[in-house]
Parts: C-alpha cells; sequence; structure tokens
C-alpha cells in the first residue's frame, strides 16, 4: 500500500467515484454474463479482475486518499470487486455444467450398436497336423528335414529306383518345369528328401521331412494338385521291419489315441523292399461297428506307404556299407483329416476360409 499522496490528482481518483466504479462493475457483469464459453470467460478475466482492470486501478488509489475517504472508498471498491468475482465464479459454475452436459451428449456410446468384429486369425488344420506330427517325431528323437518343392527329376524319380518307363514319370502325374528337358519337376512326393538327406549326412540317420508335393490332379471333391505328406527316412545298423511297425504303432497311438495301431498290407513301391500299405486302426470305432462311416466296417483305415530302403536307393545316396539297413513310410496329410475329422470336400481344406479354420480350434 502506498503512503498518502501528497500531490493529490483529481484525474485518477476519478476512478473512485461511485458512478466509475459501477460502470465497471456494470461493463463486467455483462461482459461475464455473455460469455458463451469457459473459454471465452477466462479470457475476460485480465479486463475485468487483472491487475490493469478498472476495479484494480481503483483500488490502488485508495492508498492515495485522505484518510477520512479510505474507508469508504475501499467499501465501495471490495464490494465492486466482490460482485465481479462471484459474477465470475457463477458463470464459470454454469458453462461447467453445459460443458459437461455437452460432453455426456456428444461423447455418448451406444453399446447396442451391433459391430461388426474383425475375426482373429488362425493356423490352418495341415499346419496344425503337419505340426502335431512333428512333435510326435521330435520327442522320439528325430530331426525334421526339408527339401525344395522344385527337385531334380533324378531326385525326385532315378535315385529312388523309378526307371524311365515308371507310370508316375508319365505327363499325367507330374508337372514338369519348363523348359521341355530343364531336369526339374515338382515334387510328386516329399521322397527325395531321403536320397538329400542321404547324400548330405552319414548314418544313423533319423529324418521326417513333412512337406507340400504336387500332382496334376484336377481340384475335385477328394483330389487336389497341391497337398501334403511326410516322409519319415531310418538309416542304422540293423535296422529292421519290425523298427518300422514299432516306429508306425508309437506315432499312431500318439496322434490317433492310446491302443490304436497300424497293420501292413503286402505292396509294390520301386524306392523299399519289401514293401507295405499301411492301414491304421479305425480311431472312429476301433473295428467294433460294421456300419462306421470312416473305416467302412473294415475296422481298417489306408494311410501311406512304407517299406525297407530298397539296396539300390542306398547306393544310388553313396550308401554301400551293408552293415546299414533303413526303412522309410510316406502318409498324406489331407487324408489323415478328412478322415479324422469328417471332411466331406477337399474344396474346403484349399479354400483358406476361416470358418473352416475355426472349427479345428483358433490355435495360433
Ligand atoms: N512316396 C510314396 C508316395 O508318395 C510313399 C512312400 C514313402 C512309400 C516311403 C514307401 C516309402 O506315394
Amino acid at each position: 500500500m502506498s503512503g498518502p499522496n501528497t500531490s493529490y490528482d483529481p484525474v485518477e481518483v476519478a476512478a473512485l467515484e461511485p458512478e466509475a466504479i459501477e460502470q465497471a462493475v456494470t461493463a463486467a457483469l455483462a461482459a461475464v454474463a455473455a460469455a458463451a464459453s469457459l473459454e471465452e470467460l477466462k479470457s475476460l478475466r485480465g479486463a475485468h479482475q487483472g491487475d490493469k482492470s478498472p476495479l484494480a486501478l481503483a483500488n490502488r488509489e485508495i492508498g492515495a486518499l485522505p484518510p477520512s475517504a479510505k474507508a469508504e472508498a475501499g467499501k465501495r471498491v471490495g464490494q465492486a470487486r466482490g460482485r465481479v468475482a462471484s459474477a465470475f465464479t457463477a458463470r464459470q459454475g454454469e458453462l461447467e455444467v453445459e460443458r459437461d452436459n455437452r460432453i455426456l451428449v456428444e461423447e455418448a456410446l451406444d453399446v447396442t450398436v451391433p459391430v461388426t468384429r474383425r475375426r482373429s486369425g488362425a493356423r490352418h488344420p495341415i499346419s496344425l497336423v503337419t505340426q502335431r506330427v512333428e512333435d510326435i517325431f521330435v520327442a522320439m528323437g528325430w530331426e525334421i528335414a526339408e527339401g525344395p518343392e522344385v527337385e531334380a527329376e533324378w531326385l525326385n524319380f532315378d535315385a529312388l529306383n523309378l526307371g524311365q518307363d515308371h507310370p508316375a514319370r508319365q505327363m499325367q502325374d507330374t508337372f514338369f518345369v519348363e523348359p521341355e528337358g530343364s531336369g526339374l519337376v515338382l515334387r510328386t512326393h516329399t521322397s527325395p528328401v531321403q536320397i538329400r538327406t542321404m547324400l548330405r549326412e552319414d548314418p544313423p540317420i533319423y529324418v521326417l521331412c513333412p512337406g507340400k508335393v504336387f500332382r496334376t490332379d484336377d481340384l475335385d471333391a477328394t483330389h487336389t494338385p497341391v497337398f501334403h505328406q511326410f516322409e519319415g527316412l531310418v538309416v542304422d545298423e540293423g535296422i529292421t521291419m519290425a523298427h518300422l511297425k514299432g516306429s508306425l504303432d508309437a506315432f499312431v497311438s500318439r496322434l490317433f489315441g492310446e491302443g490304436i495301431v497300424t497293420r501292413l498290407r503286402p505292396s509294390y513301391f520301386p524306392f523299399t523292399e519289401p514293401s507295405a500299405e499301411i492301414d491304421c486302426q479305425c480311431w472312429i470305432c476301433g473295428g467294433t461297428n460294421p456300419s462306421c462311416r470312416t473305416c467302412g466296417g473294415t475296422g481298417w483305415i489306408e494311410v501311406g506307404g512304407c517299406g525297407m530302403v530298397n539296396r539300390r536307393v542306398l547306393a544310388a545316396a553313396g550308401i554301400t556299407d551293408e552293415k546299414y539297413t533303413g526303412f522309410a513310410f510316406g502318409l498324406g496329410i489331407e487324408r489323415s483329416l478328412m478322415l479324422r475329422h469328417g471332411v466331406g470336400d477337399m474344396h474346403d481344406i484349399v479354400e483358406g476360409d476361416v470358418r473352416f479354420s475355426a472349427q479345428f480350434g483358433m490355435e495360433i
């Protein structure tokens, strides 16, 4: 507070006149009442309540008044400032309520509005089965081997003892890679990986090779030109057909259920000798239902081929030591899937519709 103003200035003291005070209050109240938003109200504060507002200036003049006039002027200015302050507070309260109501309306969520929910993806059942099969063999100490889908004709056929005149070499089964005579095919089975593995590694060999294979079949309810197989190959000292049978039984019991076994039926493959078809005990009826739709009442389901690796194949892959023998098998994944899950149409498997995959569990 400044001391008594000795050089009394009537111009400045005019700010303390009741009319001037009233005018400042009226102007402030009008401005406050007209403020349409909190931002606007805030911007008015400087002009009506700030250090340079008429009432603040008037307040500062009080110190310059003669002592007798101070009390009255002080009261007048104090009341005026009080009115302005409470007008600000009241308007602020109103505008806050308005703002809150507006936010409630503008940001309201209608929780009943229907939404189009994005489904999460899932691995294809072919991938799920493949992974399960891999897990079973890896748990038995086998390794996973892979080979290219565009394969040398020599590895796909010749090295596997498939002579030039073998029906599988005819155009109707095999996709040949252009130009003619390129020596390349889309592999028709995963067996060339047997050769690749034996060329790369010395026995003991215990490998599983899952992968895509290609044959010139048209896509229909039971065929597809691109499908999946897994090939098993074991080469070690003293390997016999008993090891083959034991490995297959261990595998099917883990995939299809405890107690499920395989049965071998004599067959022919150029790359195995002796060769056999692999039948798996029906995992639906176990052979107890004569009208079972999965096994046709026979109790057995054909799932693939197998045999002891033909010595000519071992030799082609550089394994000539007679102490080594081996077995190999090949199984189709689509077929297992169709049988196991009652998939009636191959189209469902190849089309990649998530509604199909979802039925097998959304494993990611
Ligand atoms: N490669 C054969 C096929 O695709 C399956 C098979 C593999 C048979 C290994 C015997 C041994 O039909």
